[in-house]
């Protein structure tokens, strides 16, 4: 066949599954992975939400940010009439949306949301960067307060726990606010002006466009360049600082450790504050696991009157499974049918067919066989398939109102009458 999954996707199997050197884990694995998440979160206090997928080009190219390489080249977006739209490259932004559009402040306090879905950028794909993959996240919404920075930190740190998933280093930086980072901006743009020739081709348009993110940058001799530019946290003025104390020593209370980065700018526009990213040994290039911070100046970005100080992290499902695989997880099968019935013959296809209904009534999963093949292959899939029980049922079982239950384990077997089929299998299956 020619048709094929598109760069940067995967398909989510039953079983899991290499693709390239990454195994694709099932999707038991997924749905229950996203269970603990759910788990975590709740835990800590924050309610679901979920946004659409396709969202306007507008909302993310003014809140996550014209100049940032997501708006720039990596939106899968498309018009339809007059209307521009882009599939949602995170969460962020839209969340904030909804936050405003259905006023939720007015449900009182402050908003602790958390998001699991799809996302999209058209980035290079490569080990733990696909062009769709899957983030979780929470959005702390309509407070200033170092201790929703703490907590966002905390609830992120206890997620990648839940899974084992310890190797991790945290690194923190404060942005500061619109000011700070302003003069920072011209003192690096001042600083770094002689040596535009010598700066990447990249490097040199950023240094108009976001001189912030010249920092991110992995070119050596840049980095050397860099060792002397000013430092951010030279411009953070007091409030920004003194905000930033308070989050680490609220981190500190709660032992938690992080790495100081003043060079931590994220790749997103909306940050001020507080900057936060985790980073795992067992990625390869792709580091980070999970990023966020703090994006005060986003509502009134996306046409807000008000300002909304918020703060929030997301972290990505696909590179959560490579560490998760680091530390040793294994993809697990699918669940398991309770039953799986074995017919032979018309007649027993058609009683099996119903007492397979009854069953399925009562709650216990049932399997049976959908193109009548013979005895020894329906046992064969009775078995693939890890059926506790076989249940066999033939002319004779038709005649005396009584099926054959067979404990695959064992190879046990005992007749069972069929009106008592449904309770049988019933209190097996409470017995777990
Ligand atoms: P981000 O750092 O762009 O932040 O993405 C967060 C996480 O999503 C990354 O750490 C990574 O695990 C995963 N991720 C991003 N791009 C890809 C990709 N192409 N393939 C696989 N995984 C990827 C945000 O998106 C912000 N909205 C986070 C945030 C929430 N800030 C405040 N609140």
């Amino acid at each position: 066949m020619d048709l094929q999954h598109v760069k940067g996707t995967f398909d989510i199997l039953p079983d899991g599954y290499l693709q390239g050197d990454t195994t694709i884990f099932p999707a038991s694995n997924w749905t229950d992975a996203e269970a603990r998440i759910r788990g975590v979160l709740e835990r800590f206090n924050f309610e679901e939400i979920r946004t659409p997928i396709i969202e306007p080009v507008e909302l993310i190219a003014r809140g996550v940010g014209q100049t940032t390489d997501i708006v720039q080249k990596e939106m899968f977006a498309f018009r339809r009439g007059d209307d521009e739209y882009v599939l949602r490259p995170e969460v962020t932004a839209s969340v904030m949306r909804g936050y405003l559009e259905h006023h939720l402040d007015q449900r009182g306090g402050v908003q602790k949301l958390f998001y699991l879905g799809p996302c999209f950028r058209a980035e290079q794909p490569q080990k733990g960067r696909y062009r769709q993959f899957h983030q979780f996240g929470t959005e702390t919404l309509g407070t200033d307060d170092p201790s929703a920075d703490a907590e966002t930190i905390a609830a992120m740190l206890a997620i990648y726990a839940e899974f084992g998933v310890t190797n991790t280093t945290l690194r923190i930086n404060s942005l500061g606010d619109a000011d700070d980072r302003r003069r920072f901006r011209e003192a690096l743009r001042t600083f770094l002006k002689p040596y535009a020739e010598e700066l990447s081709d990249i490097s040199r348009q950023r240094l108009e466009t976001n001189p912030l993110r010249v920092l991110d940058t992995k070119n050596e001799r840049e980095q050397e360049i860099l060792r002397d530019a000013p430092r951010l946290p030279d411009f953070l003025g007091d409030q920004p600082r003194r905000h930033f104390d308070e989050v680490k020593s609220l981190l500190t209370d709660i032992g938690i450790e992080f790495e100081e980065d003043p060079d931590l700018v994220r790749g997103l526009d909306y940050y001020s504050r507080t900057a936060i990213e985790l980073e795992s040994p067992d990625l390869g290039a792709q580091s980070a696991l999970a990023g966020g911070g703090r994006y005060d100046g986003l509502a009134e970005a996306i046409g807000s009157a008000k300002r909304v100080p918020s703060v929030g992290f997301a972290g990505g499902m696909e590179r959560l499974f490579v560490a998760m695989s680091a530390t040793g997880v294994e993809p697990s099968p699918s669940a398991a049918p309770m039953a799986f019935f074995v017919a032979l013959g018309d007649p027993a296809r058609r009683a099996v067919f119903k007492l397979a209904a009854d069953l399925r009534g009562a709650e216990v999963a049932t399997g049976l066989d959908l193109r009548g093949r013979s005895f020894k292959a329906q046992m064969r899939e009775a078995n693939r398939q890890r059926a506790a029980f076989a249940i066999i049922v033939g002319d004779d079982e038709l005649q005396n109102s009584a099926v054959q239950v067979k404990t695959m384990a064992s190879g046990e077997q005992q007749a069972v009458a069929m009106d008592e089929l449904v309770d049988f299998l019933r209190n097996l299956s409470a017995q777990g």
